[in-house]
């Protein structure tokens, strides 16, 4: 559903991403695990037909998206939660997604109760929503045309252990009707429980990838996720 096939990314002579691939299938979640600067972002954002690849080419239903005949309908996606017009109500700025897609107002609606805003809250403006209730509001949106993949950028930042448990259960559950989902983060925790699969990214290349039983490898997901990023985290300090 979701391919990676030999992506890489350089930024003026600083390589982003180096030679990534990976898939996601229908059905599953997919963990996109890695530190700070890994490339995460550059990924998903290349996915999203928002960056170019360097070389190498990821595609959504074996298409880069740029070439998608129903983009909204085939992938969600959720790149900045921050990116949503601050001045628009939350109900807004899903009334105008569904009207882009050609859905009914009523679809807002539907969403809006599905990632949990109240109708009270629907009406504020965007700009004085908490990060939990924007992250709330970017899912919403990136759902709006029950896509058939979903791709989500550190969803769980901002998120309370309410919002998280939430949504783990809205994303089990869209696996579970067929979806294919990714979802980046930084933590382990954050993607450990919800994940099928994971892939672990550290300096633009893929460390590692499997399900989390496949990664531990006797020692604990936590020490591999230290072990493989290791040289990543020393160059921070
Ligand atoms: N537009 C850009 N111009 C130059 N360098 C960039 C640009 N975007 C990203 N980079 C660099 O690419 C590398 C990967 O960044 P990216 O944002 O993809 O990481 P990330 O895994 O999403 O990190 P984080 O967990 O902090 O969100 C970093 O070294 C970053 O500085
Ligand atoms: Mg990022």
């Amino acid at each position: 559903m979701i391919a990676f096939h030999n992506v890489s990314k350089t930024y003026r002579g600083v390589r982003a991403l180096d030679d990534v691939s990976f898939t996601v299938r229908p059905g599953t979640v997919t963990g996109f695990l890695g530190p700070n600067g890994a490339g995460k972002s550059t990924a998903l954002r290349i996915l999203a037909g928002l960056t170019r690849p360097t070389s190498g080419a990821a595609t959504v239903l074996g298409r880069p998206y740029a070439e998608l005949e129903r983009p909204g309908h085939d992938v969600g996606v959720m790149i900045d939660a921050g990116a949503l017009h601050p001045g628009r109500s939350g109900r807004e700025v899903l009334v105008l997604g569904a009207m882009l897609l050609g859905l009914p107002r009523s679809r807002a609606d539907e969403v809006l109760h599905l990632v949990g805003l109240t109708g009270k809250e629907a009406r504020r403006r965007v700009g004085t929503y908490s990060l939990g209730m924007r992250q709330r509001l970017g899912i919403g949106h990136a759902l709006l045309g029950s896509p058939r993949a979903l791709v989500l950028d550190e969803p769980a930042n901002g998120l309370d252990p309410h919002g998280i448990h939430w949504m783990r259960g809205l994303l089990r559950d869209l696996a579970a009707s067929g979806c294919a989902v990714l979802l980046s983060s930084h933590l382990l925790h954050e993607v450990e429980q919800v994940a099928d699969h994971l892939v672990l990214i550290g300096r633009g290349r893929v460390l590692a990838q499997g399900t989390a039983a496949q990664l531990a490898r006797g020692r604990g997901l936590e020490q591999t996720y230290l072990d493989l990023t290791a040289d990543t985290e020393r160059s921070h300090l």
